[in-house]
């Protein structure tokens, strides 16, 4: 793509400026945007294309470190454009459609739209683009980009793709999952597929159970409008741990191209189960601790709320290769560490030879903060041989980089402007975990009375320990 026009939508929101803005500059810092490109800044404020500079400058600023930064940055602040429309107004997308006419006269230039907008405007700012002609059904350079949550059950998710799919081909569409972009789940292919020795164990034979905690050390901050709406299960199991769980689980797709690699991910997300929904999820919400707010007292939460902002689940795969494997997710706001990690954990099956104490082995995929992994594994203790100790191969990949991982966004922009789709999600995988989270979705009333209360900086209720069976334990715990 030689000329690209970037359309942001909800452009003065949190996202635009957490997320978007900085991957757009780092991708800019390091060569990786097209040679032109506009940035199209839309809201719905009426303010100056210069104030808008001023306020991304004012973010990106921050990371500044030297003269020639300072320069690249505004190199990048003059491709900024600010646009003042109403999303529901067709006149308002033709005045656009102008707009990009002028600023790009080439017919091949490529078009992106990022909604950074809640998914009730993804319908018509979609149907808007079409109708004014921005964007056209079935030209590939034109591409839109929507990030979850995808609706609110399979219901309004299928309302949504529905309509989307009326105006554009399925191949302009891209549905983002952020966690797809992050180094380590990307790795997650890479360390089963090609080491044989990991992937030869890789099934209910050799695993006993498998943990995957996503925990956040922050509460809900000034989002508590939207995810009162939202609650922990719709806001991350619904996307990024069963994205996880469904790369850790598929079988090696046929090549990695994005429709094997979505089918092998569709078979295993038809396949999830939760034996018993009143035993097997639980659901919290975090209290004060005297200096913090409790959940009900941030701003845009309703008082009485119900919504979880802590989930743990006990889950299975039903096909042959995962027979009896448990799968315990957890995630959750304000607890005692950010961090986001899989750890596998292997039977001790030497049927005939018992060794006292062996503890399992356990291969750990750190995703963030730290990204590596680690595997335990048991030898004889040097001066007593009927002992065995617990020994350690772990790789540390953040030890070896000098910059961090590229951020997630930064990694799926570029490969929205590739066209390459391999780390988006296709509809049917978005639609078999909305059929797998709807029987979650419990009515208000219903929530209330299994809704565990939680301390801001614990571990999350204690009932989430007690769906730990078998002598097995949350790797992190209180
Ligand atoms: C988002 C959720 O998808 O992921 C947020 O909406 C959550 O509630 C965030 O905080 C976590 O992402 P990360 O990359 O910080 O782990």
């Amino acid at each position: 793509m030689h000329h690209a026009l970037i359309y942001i939508f909800g452009g003065t929101g949190d996202l635009s400026f957490k997320k978007l803005y900085p991957a757009f500059y780092a991708l800019f810092r390091k060569g990786d945007l097209p040679e032109q490109f506009n940035l199209i800044v839309l809201g719905r404020r009426t303010i100056e294309t210069e104030d808008i500079r001023n306020q991304i400058d004012e973010r990106l600023s921050r990371e500044l470190i030297n003269e020639e930064d300072r320069e690249r940055l505004n190199a990048f602040l003059k491709r900024i454009e600010y646009f003042s429309m109403n999303f529901e107004s067709q006149e308002a997308y033709e005045s656009l459609n102008q707009l990009s006419c002028e600023l790009c006269k080439e017919e091949q230039a490529g078009k992106i739209a990022y909604l950074a907008t809640a998914p009730e405007y993804f319908e018509q700012i979609a149907r808007h683009l079409t109708c004014s002609g921005i964007l056209q059904k079935n030209n590939e350079n034109h591409r839109i980009v929507i990030e979850k949550p995808f609706g609110k059950n399979l219901e309004s998710a299928s309302q949504i793709d529905h309509s989307l799919q009326a105006c554009l081909a399925a191949n302009q569409i891209y549905r983002m999952d952020h966690y797809l972009g992050k180094s380590m789940i990307q790795n997650l292919m890479i360390l089963r597929f090609s080491n044989a020795i990991f992937e030869a164990a890789w099934s209910c034979r050799f695993i006993d159970h498998v943990q995957i905690t996503v925990s956040e050390d922050i509460g809900v901050g000034d989002r508590g409008g939207y995810y009162d709406h939202s609650g922990a299960i719709r806001d991350m199991i619904q996307s990024h741990l069963l994205q996880i769980v469904a790369l850790i689980t598929m079988n090696q797709p046929k090549t990695l191209h994005y429709d094997d690699l979505a089918d092998e991910k569709v078979k295993v997300l038809k396949a999830m189960k939760v034996h018993n929904i009143e035993t097997d999820l639980i659901m919290g919400q975090y209290g004060s601790n005297g200096v913090q707010p409790a959940y009900r007292e941030e701003k845009g939460v309703d008082p009485q709320s119900c919504t979880e902002t802590f989930v743990a689940l006990k889950m299975q795969i039903e096909n042959e290769r995962w027979k009896g494997v448990d799968f315990f997710l957890r995630t959750g706001k304000h607890l005692k560490r950010r961090v986001a990690e899989v750890t596998i954990f292997y039977k001790n099956n030497l049927p005939n030879i018992k060794y006292k104490n062996a503890p399992q082995n356990r291969l750990t995929i750190r995703i963030q903060p730290d990204e590596g992994t680690t595997f335990h594994f048991n030898l004889m203790e040097p001066s007593n041989e009927q002992n065995i100790i617990e020994r350690e191969m772990d790789f540390c990949q953040s030890c070896l980089l000098i910059e961090d991982s590229p951020e997630a966004y930064e990694k799926l922009i570029y490969d929205v402007l590739q066209a390459d789709r391999t780390l988006y999600t296709r509809w049917d995988e978005v639609e078999a975990s909305w059929r797998f989270i709807d029987q979650m979705l419990m009515p208000c009333k219903e929530r209330q009375l299994v809704l565990h209360p939680y301390e801001i900086g614990s571990w999350g209720p204690k009932a989430a320990s007690e769906l730990m069976d078998s002598g097995r334990a949350w790797v992190e715990g209180d």
